[in-house]
């Protein structure tokens, strides 16, 4: 089982990918970190230990990040689509449990190091955490078998006209991570963005097969409601994408997701086009800074996710 690190700012969707992680035999989550996203810190952490606790693993350590972007907080957070508390009005059980002392930096560093086998590492939330990782601990870093990141798109953006909402949340932080990353060793990174993950949606009939599924899947369901109900007033799409477990998916089973390399630019000026994601398939000037998503086995996604998320009632 190779081991896997989620930095992550749960978010409906960043539970699912923590549910998809624990259910799959391929791989150990051996940690989860927390970033201010979709909600402040303290919720987001809250959620990733509940979740945590409601899939039995209240023993994977959890440890807390940055609250704030690198420079500049704008409009950052998305309660719209996830609801004040993170997870679309959805309650679970409160673990009582609290997160490790260390912080979220160090927990990744301790982990980098004690891992037997180089550690795949998912972020699905700003990338402000991860950017710190490479700031200070670059060759730390560069020990990492393969980040897979939640973020960007070639096409528009969901936050604003150009930005991804990852990216918005934090361009410094992206800068750093895919366009400028600064490690001794590269470490093979694939950015997974709207152009995939918005494809790879349930239906609102998905939704009911999870909920004929356990507990658990049903909970997921529930969340999924709010978010379909927020695509759908907000942009009029009757689907419900599954950005963050896509993009755990992929590190479960890499293939799933079909990437190119591609020059990366993440647009950090204030305007317009801040947070835009330039990604250059062409390669005209620049070397590959990363693999980008291009392409996406649908069904085969969705069929993964769903049975995961079902394992839960067979447990
Ligand atoms: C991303 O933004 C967040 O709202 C989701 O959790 C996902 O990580 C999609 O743009
Ligand atoms: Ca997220």
């Amino acid at each position: 089982t190779r081991p896997v690190l989620l930095d992550c700012d749960p978010g409906i969707d960043d539970m699912i990918a923590i549910l998809t992680a624990v259910a799959s035999p391929e791989v150990e989550l051996v940690g989860v970190t927390t970033v201010g996203g979709n909600v402040g810190i303290d919720t987001t952490t809250r959620n990733a230990l509940d979740v945590l606790a409601l899939a039995g693993r209240a023993d994977i350590p959890v440890a807390r990040g940055a609250d704030r972007p690198y420079l500049r907080t704008l409009d950052n957070r998305a309660e719209s689509v996830h609801g004040g508390n993170g997870l679309g009005g959805v309650t679970l059980p409160t673990s009582g449990a609290g997160p490790v002392e260390a912080t979220a930096l160090e927990l990744m560093v301790e982990t980098v190091r004690a891992a037997t086998e180089p550690v795949t590492l998912v972020a699905t939330g700003p990338l402000t955490n991860v950017a710190h990782l490479f700031a200070v601990y670059p060759e730390v870093a560069s020990r990492l078998a393969r980040l897979v990141v939640m973020g960007g798109s070639i096409g528009a953006g969901n936050r604003t006209p150009a930005a991804e909402f990852n990216i918005w949340a934090d361009p410094e932080a992206a800068y750093r991570v895919l366009t400028e990353p600064g490690l001794p060793r590269p470490v093979p990174t694939t950015l997974v963005g709207l152009d995939v993950t918005y494809r790879t949606a349930y239906r609102p009939d998905d939704l009911d097969r999870l909920r004929s599924a356990g507990t658990v899947a049903a909970l997921c369901a529930d969340a999924l409601e709010y978010y379909l109900a927020a695509y759908r007033r907000d942009i009029g799409m009757d689907v419900v994408p599954l950005h963050d477990p896509l993009v755990m998916a992929e590190a479960i089973r890499p293939g799933l997701v079909t990437a190119e390399p591609a020059y990366v630019e993440v647009d950090t000026t204030v305007g317009p086009s801040r947070g835009n994601t330039l990604v250059d398939l062409r390669g005209v000037r620049n070397q590959p800074t990363a693999e980008v998503g291009v392409d996406v086995d649908v069904p085969s996604a969705l069929e993964f996710i769903t049975s995961r998320l079902e394992n839960y009632a067979r447990r």
